[in-house]
């Protein structure tokens, strides 16, 4: 976290703001983020391509805020978008539609019609029954609708389970064996047109291996496509590339981009194809912090647990709960003498599952402030209302300024769409 460091006393800052400022400012629970790590990771990507013609499709999942999508838009970025309020969003910030692309296993009518009038650049189709819906719709439409073939190339992500998504017992996309018969059925449908092959194998990818593997799979369907005189005009290999959360070393982004670009060059056409990725958490993971204070401390006695109650929570951040994910959790400005102790690092929720770190060695006292690292990519688009807690608010340092980009919810926006009948009255 090269945006990450400490100054005076040791204080933490974010790309040269100290937390502590902003904590003051904005209050906490809030999540912030640095312009400059984004932009950063973007143009580590972009440069690992050099001259080879790619298209970034940053998946708007991992953060879709708008600020966000504005400045990735402004990059240069296409988008991965998984539903109509994720279109909107692209839409809403500046994207341009020829560089979005659609995944999704449940896409709706009126989704799919909203991404054609919108003129999306490729819908990756998961299914038969989606293929069929597709054609239906652009042809009462009278248009044609760019498609791909989400192709579940049946690899081990070697992720977590919850997170691991190419393999055959995994709901998503189309078994690659069945991938050149639905392929042969778009080429002959005047409203689709086929131009890509799509895969995306797993999240949160510690090495390179699974994902050099699904790309040689996909090269594999593209060489029988080709002997059936059926066009491919861009290869998507999804997103999932990893980044370091505690202790692991995953591949830097000219390693992501050499595994697959090494397969794809080397094949005699695919290499004339641009290849598309589909990064979310590599792009904005690194980026952002969620600021929590302390507000208790509980400490035991005897040789039970200590808690240390903070006022973020599970529904905050809600990957320590879902995944069992570790986290970096640093003080943002340290204790000179107080000696550190073990604690469970708990939010208010009424859940023993609430908590976002496990036996944390840290000195601490209450009021203390906490930053959570790594909490740029699915945090706040994670984040739910559990508890009747209002969501937090996110701020964006932009060249030094603090910017708020998303105000803390408050609580009567929370029953806005709430209302007593007269019956009740
Ligand atoms: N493309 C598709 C089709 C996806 O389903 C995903 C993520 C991505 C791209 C982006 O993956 P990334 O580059 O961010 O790994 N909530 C989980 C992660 C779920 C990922 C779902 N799909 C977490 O917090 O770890």
């Amino acid at each position: 976290y090269a945006h990450l460091a400490r100054g005076a006393e040791h204080e933490l800052s974010l790309d040269g703001t100290p937390l502590s400022r902003i904590a003051r400012d904005f209050g906490t629970p809030t999540y912030v983020y640095a312009r400059s790590a984004i932009a950063q990771a973007y143009s580590d990507l972009t440069r690992a391509f050099g001259d080879r013609p790619h298209q970034i499709c940053y998946a708007v999942k991992a953060n879709s805020n708008l600020a966000i999508l504005a400045l990735l838009a402004r990059l240069g970025a296409g988008f991965d978008i998984v539903s109509g309020g994720e279109l909107q969003r692209v839409l809403a910030a500046g994207g341009a539609p020829h560089k979005i692309v659609f995944s999704g296993v449940g896409k709706r009518r009126d989704e799919i019609a909203a991404a054609l009038e919108a003129g999306i650049g490729c819908l990756n189709v998961e299914s038969a029954a989606e293929l069929s819906r597709v054609s239906e719709i652009a042809r009462e439409m009278d248009r044609i609708a760019p498609i791909s073939l989400r192709v579940n190339p049946d690899v081990d992500a070697k992720t977590h389970p919850y997170i691991s998504t190419g393999l055959k017992d995994n709901k998503f996309g189309i078994p690659i064996a069945h991938a050149p018969a639905l392929y042969r059925q778009a080429a002959r449908d005047p409203h689709l047109s086929v131009v890509g092959i799509d895969c995306h194998i797993g999240s949160q990818l510690t090495d390179v291996t699974p994902f050099s593997d699904a790309a040689a799979r996909v090269l594999a369907l593209l060489d029988q496509l080709v002997l059936e005189g059926i066009e491919i005009k861009h290869l998507d290999l999804g997103g999932g590339l990893g980044i370091r959360y505690t202790d692991e070393t995953p591949p830097d982004a000219a390693d992501w981009v050499r595994a697959v670009v090494d397969i794809v060059d080397a094949h005699p056409i695919a290499r004339h194809l641009p290849i598309y990725l589909e990064p979310g958490r590599f792009l904005v993971g690194p980026a952002g912090v969620l600021l929590t204070r302390v507000e208790y401390l509980k400490p035991h006695p005897d040789d039970g647990k200590s808690f240390a109650i903070v006022d973020a929570a599970m529904n905050d951040l809600m990957r320590p709960a879902l995944y069992s994910s570790v986290m970096a959790i640093e003080p943002v400005t340290p204790h000179a003498t107080l000696p550190p102790a073990t604690w469970e690092i708990v939010g208010p929720v009424c859940e023993t599952g609430d908590f976002l770190g496990h036996a944390r060695n840290l000195a601490l006292a209450p009021g203390d402030l906490l930053a959570v690292l790594g909490a740029g990519a699915y945090g706040f688009s994670m984040a739910s209302n559990y508890n009747t807690r209002g969501r937090p608010a996110e701020v964006l340092i932009d060249a030094g300024e603090a910017r708020l980009v998303r105000a803390r919810e408050t609580v009567e926006s929370l029953w806005a769409n709430e209302m007593i009948p007269d019956t009740l009255r």
